[in-house]
């Protein structure tokens, strides 16, 4: 059974074109009227004045004054291509999932890079976070790994997301990014919620403006709870290797590509796969034994400010990712696709990292305004590749034309159909895990060091890395307008590196406060073995 472009049981005008292509030989008008031409309006007499009736104008402006959808609340600025997964079958063993686990299973896959607080016609090259979203068409339904370019995150709990964001957005009085107060807002949220002294490092080290897209690594973040044939689990953290390399940009080329071409990142990832320079990324795996503590070697992996270092846990290759097509029409598909972590298929579940709950909720809620009401589903780009049978029903924007008569389960009016799928057929049938515990509000004291890991990131850099980190710092940190904020950040890098501090303390013309690193080590004697975790910028 195939389903149409344009719903079940209408397959389109009797020559074959898809009626979504524009593809028809003459202008029409959105109902497919001839029209002889689009310059003119209709006139009482050659001055006017114009009439009411001319349904071409009046179609022609009124489609033209809706053109506009909200961007996304963060990733609003962002660049995508279609391309292709090929699983080794090495994960054959952790997880039912086809698309990770099938060898040599190929699934189509559509990409899309981005930066976070920049707007729709923002900059490619700013200091930021980059988005690596992956939306895979698999065979068992759509699978959507939503990461970023940096392997940790801000924040531990999802109820600060709008407070980090509303802190890294522009100044809300004047909108500008570079003004003073949103300098202050940004730093005064990282010194006071000392959970992101990780993720701002990376920001601040050559990771936060990339060479190309091509050259970045992704990562899920979150752990990840893997389930294999025989209900057995494991846990694991997912990270994309570019086959370039890991390549950065200067600070100063990134301000003078900002200048001449601020969309450097998106020319250059079009053009390379224009050219046939397929970008390519290898697909591993860390993985962890699933036990009730869901820790590993005194690390939390609950807590998407954490790593585990490479070298402690090795990530194992499990499939490949080739991008090999530019979108057709960038509105249609970059800016339509709705990415979001709930998208899960069999064999692949969450965790309870309170961060990847609460994304679970916020991609669905965002994008019921963004794409305006429960039906972004049948947008090309959002569809699944796999047969559709969900029983829901109506809403704006309906595009498909449902059959039968009884849209719920069991009936006896349809025959009972659809029939629900059990483990046997494929079905999403959670495998239980534990849960207890009192209900309350409070962090967990697993979540509390908040400065060995940045530590070890900063020992890890090689010595031109760190001076840009230094360097990047500097420069941030002297666009703070508060001086009690430039104080508590020093503060905060003297618990991170007492050289480091020292060194930004004097580009700030301001004295280094006295470090107590040792204190932070200790709360984790895991790390203090490890000497570094990152690739250098080769
Ligand atoms: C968008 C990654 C945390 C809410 C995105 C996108 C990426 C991403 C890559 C862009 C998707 C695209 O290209 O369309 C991440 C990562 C996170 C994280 C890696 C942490 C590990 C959060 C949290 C929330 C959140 C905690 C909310 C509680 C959103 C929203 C969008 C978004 C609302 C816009 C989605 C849309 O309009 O389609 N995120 N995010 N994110 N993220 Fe996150």
């Amino acid at each position: 059974e195939t389903v149409s472009a344009t719903g079940v049981g209408y397959e389109g005008p009797e020559d074959g074109r898809d009626p979504r292509a524009q593809a028809g030989d003459f202008l029409t008008s959105p109902m497919g009227v001839r029209l002889p031409d689009t310059d003119h309006s209709l006139k009482a007499g050659r001055r006017g004045p114009t009439l009411l009736e001319d349904f071409h104008l009046r179609e022609k402006i009124n489609a033209f004054d809706h053109e506009r959808i909200p961007e996304r609340v963060v990733h609003a600025r962002g660049a995508a291509a279609h391309g292709v997964f090929t699983a080794y079958g090495t994960a054959g063993t952790i997880t039912r999932a086809a698309v990770l686990a099938e060898k040599d299973l190929e699934t189509p896959v559509f990409v899309r890079f981005s930066t976070v607080l920049g707007s729709r016609g923002s900059a490619d090259t700013a200091r930021d976070t980059r988005g690596f979203a992956v939306k895979f068409y698999s065979k068992e339904g759509n699978w959507d790994l939503v990461g970023n370019n940096m392997p940790v995150f801000f924040i531990q709990d999802a109820i600060k997301f709008p407070d980090i964001i509303h802190a890294g957005k522009p100044n809300p009085s004047r909108e500008i990014p570079q003004a003073q107060s949103a300098h202050d807002s940004f730093w005064d949220f990282v010194t006071l919620h000392t959970e992101a002294t990780h993720h701002t490092i990376w920001n601040m080290s050559d990771r936060g403006i990339p060479r190309s897209y091509r050259m970045m690594e992704g990562f899920g973040v979150h752990t990840f709870r893997l389930v294999n044939e025989a209900r057995e689990t494991v846990l694991v953290q997912f990270k994309w290797t570019p086959k370039l390399g890991v390549h950065s940009l200067t600070w100063e080329e990134a301000q003078l590509a900002a200048g001449a071409d601020p969309d450097f990142h998106r020319r250059d990832l079009a053009d390379a796969i224009e050219a046939g320079a397929f970008p390519e990324w290898e697909l591993g795996v860390q993985v962890f034994p699933d036990n009730d503590e869901q820790m590993y070697e005194g690390i939390d992996l609950l807590d998407p400010t954490k790593i585990v270092p490479e070298e402690m846990v090795p990530v194992q290759p499990i499939g490949k990712l080739v991008l090999t097509a530019n979108p057709t029409n960038y509105f249609a598909e970059t800016e339509q696709v709705a990415f979001n972590t709930g998208h899960v298929v069999p064999g692949i579940e969450f965790t309870n990292d309170p961060l990847l709950q609460g994304r679970n909720f916020s991609y669905l809620d965002t994008q019921l305004t963004r794409l305006g009401g429960p039906n972004w589903r049948q947008i090309p780009v959002n569809r699944p590749h796999a047969p559709v049978n969900d029983n829901l029903r109506d809403g704006f924007m309906q595009q498909g034309i449902p059959t039968g008569d009884a849209p719920y389960l069991p009936n006896t009016v349809d025959d009972g159909e659809p029939k629900p799928a059990d483990w046997e057929h494929g079905g999403y049938v959670t495998v239980p895990r534990h849960v207890e515990g009192d209900v309350v509000r409070e962090t967990q004291s697993s979540f509390e060091d908040h400065f060995s890991q940045a530590a070890m990131f900063y020992a890890s850099l090689s010595e031109p890395e760190k001076v840009h980190t230094t360097e990047a710092y500097t420069f941030e940190l002297g666009k703070v307008y508060e001086k009690e904020i430039k104080v508590r950040a020093l503060g905060v890098l003297a618990k991170i590196d007492t050289e480091l501090c020292a060194r930004v303390a004097a580009g700030l013309g301001l004295p280094a406060p006295e470090p107590d690193l040792v204190e932070h080590l200790e709360a984790s004697p895991a790390l203090s073995q490890v000497t570094g975790q990152t690739h250098p910028v080769d």
